[in-house]
């Protein structure tokens, strides 16, 4: 269903469960191409269209899935194609982390480069640099890695920038290289825990501190695991933020408190209270919102994936707000949306400045990517009237059942397909 049609208004009640991380769900899943003729069973995963194209990837390459619930079992022969399709490389960026686990496996592996999106280019180099430091040879070619290694091999490498898919791929790259690999300057979100924790349960030595350094100790062969997919602290505080827009008391449940803190104290700072239980957050009805000024970062600082959100939210604070983004060049084209709703948004370079406005009105707006998605849902729960929101497909990359939980908190929210053009 393309279209979401939303009238706004209704302050949320209630309790919502929180999915899997979609993105500890897929790098965790692409690990287990480092398998030979074993099994990766993997708990709590998500019911995302990024986990079917990640699905369909490894389908490719010759794994296969049985799935019951939320559990996927996966199993990987012996042998498997070390050729990633374009198809599935364009269609979602996170097909990169084939190439890492592809590489250590195989010895050699081609996959077209991800390419661009809305929120700006987003280039693989460190990717392949660090690859490269590990003894691969990489071409690229009309747009296409050709990866070759006959045995990696450990060593020390410095990231020039903590990136989340960099450090997952060099992680599942060391994990079959021979000897050790020190990954410095690491990206420390959450979801890199959960893919050590997966690479811990294969047999191998995962050092990974929490500061910034991932030591891992290469082995021959990796045995079958299984592992729980964290909850996804995104959605999770995307629900928090929609129960803050509305002036409502919602709770949020089935979460890791402590991956949430960077929103949560941004949120006692707008003068929001809330209660935080051992894996849950209640947040009670506010009138207005304080005013706020955020940078969004690397983790643990202030996720660039809630930072739409997060502006939305504020589009009715009480004063002016400012918000940083310091990951993404083009994270704020949703903006225009949001002013189309009566927000008072301007961009200059990487800050958004926010005059909060009384109220906004519902209109027909259009969701450019998957976090701008779930700002323009937070924006017309809130608004006056109803807004239509299309292009949803992209809010189900990440967003399960977002309509049905909604639903349940007392919104009131309606899919449509979009009538042909
Ligand atoms: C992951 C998340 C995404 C989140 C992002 C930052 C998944 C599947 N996706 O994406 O939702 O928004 O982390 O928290 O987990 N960069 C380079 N060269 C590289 C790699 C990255 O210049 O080789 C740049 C990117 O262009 C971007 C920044 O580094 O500006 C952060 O990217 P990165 O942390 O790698 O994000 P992803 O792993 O793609």
């Amino acid at each position: 269903m393309d279209v979401m049609r939303i009238r706004g208004g209704t302050p949320l009640k209630g309790v919502v469960k929180t999915q899997g991380a979609k993105n500890a769900a897929l790098p965790v899943m692409a690990s287990c191409l480092l398998l030979k003729g074993r099994t990766l069973t993997l708990e709590n995963v998500p019911d995302l269209h990024d986990v079917s194209t990640m699905l369909d990837l490894l389908a490719c390459l010759g794994v296969t899935m049985e799935r019951l619930g939320n559990r996927m079992t996966f199993s990987v022969p012996e042998e498997i194609s070390w050729e990633a399709p374009e198809h599935l490389v364009r269609k979602m960026r996170a097909s990169s982390l084939a190439l890492g686990p592809l590489l250590a496996r195989c010895g050699k592996t081609v996959l077209p480069l991800p390419g661009g999106c809305s929120i700006g280019s987003r280039p693989i180099d460190l990717h392949l640099k660090g690859l490269m430091q590990m003894g691969a040879k990489i071409e690229i070619r009309n747009g296409i890695v050709y990866a070759q290694a006959d045995q990696l091999r450990g060593r020390r490498i410095y990231l020039d920038f903590p990136s989340v898919g960099a450090t997952e791929n060099l992680m599942m790259a060391a994990a079959l290289a021979k000897g050790e690999t020190i990954i410095e300057n690491t990206a420390r979100e959450p979801e890199i825990e959960n893919l050590a924790s997966v690479l811990r349960g294969m047999g191998v030595t995962v050092d990974t501190e929490g500061t910034g350094c991932v030591r891992i100790k290469g082995v021959e062969e990796v045995q079958g695991c299984r592992e729980r997919v964290i909850p996804d602290r995104i959605e999770a505080s995307t629900y928090v933020l929609a129960g803050v827009i509305t002036g409502g008391e919602v709770t949020v449940d089935d979460i890791v408190p402590a991956h949430m803190d960077a929103l949560l104290a941004k949120l006692e700072e707008a003068g929001v209270r809330f209660h935080v239980g051992s894996s849950s957050v209640t947040v009670f009805p506010v009138r207005r919102l304080m005013p706020v000024s955020i940078r969004a970062m690397p983790y643990p600082g202030f996720p660039t994936d809630l930072q739409p959100q997060m502006v939305a939210t504020l589009t009715l604070a009480n004063g002016v707000s400012l918000v940083e983004e310091s990951v993404f060049q083009a994270r704020f084209l949703y903006s225009e949306e949001l002013n189309r709703m009566g927000a008072n948004i301007t961009i200059k370079g990487d800050t958004a400045i926010i005059q909060g406005v009384e109220r906004l009105q519902g209109a027909s707006v259009r969701a450019m990517d998957l976090r701008a998605g779930a700002a323009l849902i937070l924006a017309a729960l809130a608004a006056e009237g109803e807004t239509r929101i299309d292009e949803m497909v992209h809010v189900w990359r990440g967003y399960e059942a977002i309509d049905k939980k909604l639903k349940a908190l007392g919104a009131d929210v309606a899919l449509e397909e979009a009538e042909e053009k």
